[in-house]
C-alpha cells in the first residue's frame, strides 16, 4: 500500500473510489475530501498518474484482481464505493471489445463480488450516455429512454448498470446509476483536470490546437442533422459531476435504495460552436479541418436533468461553456509551461 498525505485529517467516513486518479474521478475526491470524507483510491494507472490522488491513501492495483481487493476492504472498511474504474475509448472499444468487456465488465462484478464478501453495500456507479444508443429524436433524454448502445462501450456500461442493479435485487445492495453525458473543464482553483495521452476528448484537442501542439483540431462530420451540421453534445463541468457524486452517497447513506440519474444541463452545443468558444477563450483563431463522421456518434445527445435535479437536488455552478473552455484552457496552459 501507498499512502499520500498519510497526516491527512478526516472525519467523515471513507469511500473507496475505484479510479480515483482518473480525470472525474480526481476531481470527485477532491469534493469528497471538501464533505467531509476519506476518499481512498484504487487505481491500476492504466489512464491516469499518481499526481492527481491527493485527497486521501492510494491502493496501487486492479479491480480484477481479488486478492487485491479483499486486502484493500480489510485495509480500509469502506462505507460505499464510487466506481469510476473503466476504458473510456468508444473507438477502441470497437477494435478490441475483449478488453472492455473484460475491464468493465468481468471488473465491476469482480468488484461486487468483493463488496458483497466484505458487506460493502453501497455503490455509485459511473454510466454513460452512450447507454442510450442513437436516440430516435434529437428531444433531450430522459432516464426512461430506450437504450440500445452502439458500440461495446456503451454495451459495457449497460451490463455494468443491469448486473449492479441485479446485486441490488438480490443481496440488498443501494446504488445509484450516473449517466454522464459529456464530462468537461476543469477544477476552477486549478489543482485539477484533464490529463490523458493521448487526448481524445473534443476540448482538450481544441486546446492543443490553439496551443500548437497535438494533431491538430477535427471536425468529424459536418452533414449531420443537426442545426450546423456537426455533432451536439451536452458538456457538463467536471466539478458539477464530480458534485452530484457527493449528493448521491449523501441520499444512499440516508436510505435511498436505489435510482438512475441523467447528468447534463440539458443544453447542447456543436462542435462548431464549441470551437469558437475555444477561439473566444483562447484568443487564437482555430482553424479546423472537416473529417469523416466517426462510426457510432449519434448526431445529438443531451440530457434531460430534471429527475437529478428534483430527487438529489443538484444545482450546478459553473454550466456556461465559456467557463468549461476557459477553467480547461487554465489548466491546459499550466501543465504545458
Ligand atoms: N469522461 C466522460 O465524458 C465520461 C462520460 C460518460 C461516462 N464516463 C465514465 O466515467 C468514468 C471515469 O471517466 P474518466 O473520463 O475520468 O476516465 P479516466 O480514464 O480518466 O479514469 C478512469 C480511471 O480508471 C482507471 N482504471 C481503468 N481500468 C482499471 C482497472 N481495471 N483497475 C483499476 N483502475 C482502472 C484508469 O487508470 C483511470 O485512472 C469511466 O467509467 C467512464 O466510462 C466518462
Amino acid at each position: 500500500m501507498t499512502t499520500k498525505d498519510e497526516d491527512l485529517e478526516t472525519f467523515g467516513d471513507t469511500i473507496l473510489v475505484t479510479g480515483g486518479a482518473g480525470y472525474i474521478g480526481s476531481h470527485t475526491c477532491k469534493a469528497l475530501a471538501e464533505a467531509g470524507y476519506k476518499p481512498v483510491v484504487l487505481d491500476n494507472f492504466s489512464n491516469s498518474n499518481s499526481w492527481a490522488v491527493r485527497w486521501g491513501p492510494l491502493e496501487e492495483g486492479d479491480i480484477g484482481d481479488k486478492g487485491f481487493l479483499d486486502g484493500v476492504m480489510q485495509r480500509h472498511q469502506p462505507k460505499a464505493v464510487i466506481h469510476f474504474a473503466g476504458l473510456i475509448e468508444v473507438g477502441e472499444s470497437v477494435k478490441h471489445p475483449a478488453r472492455y468487456y473484460q475491464n468493465n465488465v468481468s471488473g465491476t462484478i469482480s468488484l461486487l463480488s468483493a463488496m458483497e464478501r466484505h458487506g460493502v453495500d453501497k455503490i455509485i456507479f459511473s454510466s454513460s450516455a452512450a447507454v442510450y444508443g442513437t436516440p430516435e429524436l434529437p428531444a433531450p433524454l430522459d432516464e426512461e429512454c430506450s437504450k440500445s448502445p452502439v458500440n461495446p462501450y456503451g454495451q459495457t456500461k449497460l451490463m455494468a448498470e443491469k448486473i449492479i442493479a441485479d446485486f441490488g435485487e438480490s443481496y440488498g445492495l443501494g446504488y445509484v446509476l450516473l449517466r454522464y453525458f459529456n464530462a468537461a473543464g476543469a477544477d476552477p482553483a486549478g489543482e485539477l483536470g484533464e490529463s490523458h495521452d493521448p487526448e481524445s476528448h473534443l476540448i482538450p484537442r481544441l486546446l492543443e490546437a490553439a496551443h500548437g501542439s497535438g494533431a491538430g483540431a477535427t471536425i468529424n462530420g459536418d452533414d449531420y442533422d443537426t442545426p450546423d451540421g456537426s455533432c451536439v453534445r451536452d458538456y457538463i463541468h467536471v466539478s458539477d459531476l464530480a458534485a452530484a457524486h457527493v449528493l448521491a452517497l449523501g441520499k444512499l447513506e440516508n436510505g435511498l435504495k436505489n435510482g438512475i440519474y441523467n447528468l447534463g444541463y440539458g443544453r447542447g452545443y456543436s462542435v462548431k460552436e464549441v470551437l469558437q468558444a475555444v477561439c473566444r477563450v483562447t484568443g487564437v483563431e482555430v482553424k479546423a479541418t472537416i473529417a469523416p463522421r466517426r462510426a457510432g456518434d449519434p448526431p445529438s445527445l443531451v440530457a434531460d436533468p430534471s429527475k437529478v435535479i428534483t430527487e438529489l437536488g443538484w444545482s450546478p455552478k459553473h454550466d456556461t461553456l465559456d467557463e468549461i473552455v476557459s477553467t480547461a484552457w487554465s489548466w491546459f496552459s499550466r501543465q504545458s509551461q
